[in-house]
């Protein structure tokens, strides 16, 4: 499958130690800066149908809202129970200010 990177936003308005969710081509993703470094994962916890976007950010540690597994944003790992698995990760690049975010590309015809 091709990958594409997708422009969601630029690191003007992702201040180090925020995150956002962005919805790109039907996925839930959340972007996170890290002291500088942009992470991408999945937004959605893998226990339930919580968004991570709404949880607690500490370092590269985002709480998930609901129950409160921790999820490392950098490497998706799921670091409590309940969530057992770990979250999708996307590769980022960083153009000049922009975020570009690797997606899973439309097939070609
Ligand atoms: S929904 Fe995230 S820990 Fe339960």
């Amino acid at each position: 499958m091709t990958q594409e990177f997708i422009q969601v936003g630029d690191t003007g308005e992702l201040r180090p130690g925020t995150m956002k969710r962005v919805d790109v081509r039907g996925l839930r993703i959340l972007i996170v800066n890290v002291e500088g470094r942009v992470c991408a994962v999945d937004d959605t916890c893998t226990h339930e149908d919580a968004s991570l976007s709404t949880g607690v950010l500490r370092g590269e540690l985002v709480k998930c809202p609901l129950h409160g597994s921790r999820f490392n944003v950098c490497t998706g790992k799921a670091l409590e129970e309940p969530a057992e698995e770990d979250l999708r990760t996307y590769p980022v690049r960083l153009d000049g200010g922009r975020i570009l975010i690797g997606v899973p590309g439309a097939e070609s015809p």
